[in-house]
């Protein structure tokens, strides 16, 4: 049996992100009605590394669907470490119906994928952070309308996993994705090719440049993330401090102005005002990202009943 998950954006196909995205704006107006882990059923729920918005979003949407979240502190089972991946994965699959894990190598969730024989959801690795960004085209859907032919522009650190995911998750949706990141940070080579490819078949494109203004110029969102990821701990005197290179890249007020007048801004969360984003933007008319953590919820339960639909289905 072919058992579906979300280990990174474009394990979807862009019909399904968009089935997905109607799903859960469907969801957040009846909340209640989807009753797919009625049971309940177990769903686990695995961090590896600091959470609050994930556990607490992972925990209401899977008691919203019917079904009892299992929180699992990945330091008390070190998991790979006690034993391995694949039998973490064999344990779990007998006892849930699905499996979601914040953890650092993608290398890991493949492995838990591989063996895990129920569906499994990335709810952040290293390199990709695909429930958010879910949550993120629900909430620019949501403020400025159909997607495609909108244009997202990021800026800050085009390395990391929230970059990743917008270009693979914005791409699917038609978005014109423009990444504004130092050069020493550009977005991993492989990713950036498939974003360009599904770009190209949805009709949108994908811009890569130093320059922060451009990345921004007449854009319908601005997103932002922390220049420091969780795991580049070691790295926090060369990323935020006084010489950073993402300094540039900064969301004033100034750079939120060359976007559209009525542009709306992003940020996963958390934040550090005053580093990636001036707390005038975040705390501004223009931010949305209070809407854009509330959506986390109504993303994730389209997409837990969407695989677990899927996996019964197919069984
Ligand atoms: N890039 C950040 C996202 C936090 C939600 C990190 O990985 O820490």
């Amino acid at each position: 049996m072919i058992v579906r998950h979300l280990l990174r954006d474009d394990d979807l196909t862009a019909a399904e992100q968009a089935e997905i995205l109607a799903r859960a704006a469907r969801i957040k107006a009846h909340p209640f009605t989807d009753r797919t882990l009625a049971g309940p059923e177990v769903v686990a729920v695995l961090f590896d590394k600091q959470t609050l918005r994930t556990q607490v979003s992972f925990s209401a949407a899977i008691a919203h669907l019917g079904g009892f979240p299992m929180v699992i502190d990945g330091k008390l089972a070190a998991i790979g470490v006690r034993e391995s991946i694949a039998d973490v994965a064999r344990v779990l699959g007998r006892e849930a119906v699905a499996i979601v894990w914040r953890t650092h190598g993608q290398d890991r969730i493949e492995e838990m994928a591989q063996f895990a024989q129920i569906p499994v959801v990335n709810a952040l690795t290293d390199d990709f952070h695909p429930c958010q960004i879910l949550a993120d085209l629900l909430t620019i859907q949501e403020h400025r309308g159909p997607l495609p032919g909108l244009t997202l522009a990021y800026v800050g650190d085009g390395a990391n996993n929230m970059a990743h995911s917008y270009l693979l998750g914005g791409a699917l949706a038609g978005l014109h994705v423009r990444i504004g990141t130092p050069a020493a940070y550009q977005p991993r080579a492989d990713i950036l090719e498939r974003a360009r490819h599904l770009a190209a078949e949805q009709g949108g494109s994908i811009t890569v440049t130093d320059d922060p203004v451009a990345a921004v110029d007449g854009a319908d969102a601005v997103a932002t993330d922390t220049w420091v990821s969780m795991g580049q701990e070691d790295e926090v005197d060369t990323r935020k401090g006084e010489a950073s290179p993402f300094a540039p890249y900064a969301v004033t007020a100034d750079l939120m102005a060359r976007a559209k007048p009525d542009a709306i801004f992003l940020h996963c969360l958390p934040a550090y005002r005053g580093y990636e984003v001036a707390a005038e933007v975040i705390d501004g008319p223009q931010s949305v990202v209070w809407d854009e953590s509330e959506n986390r919820l109504h993303a994730q339960k389209a997409v837990l009943s969407w695989l677990v639909e899927q996996h019964r289905d197919a069984g």
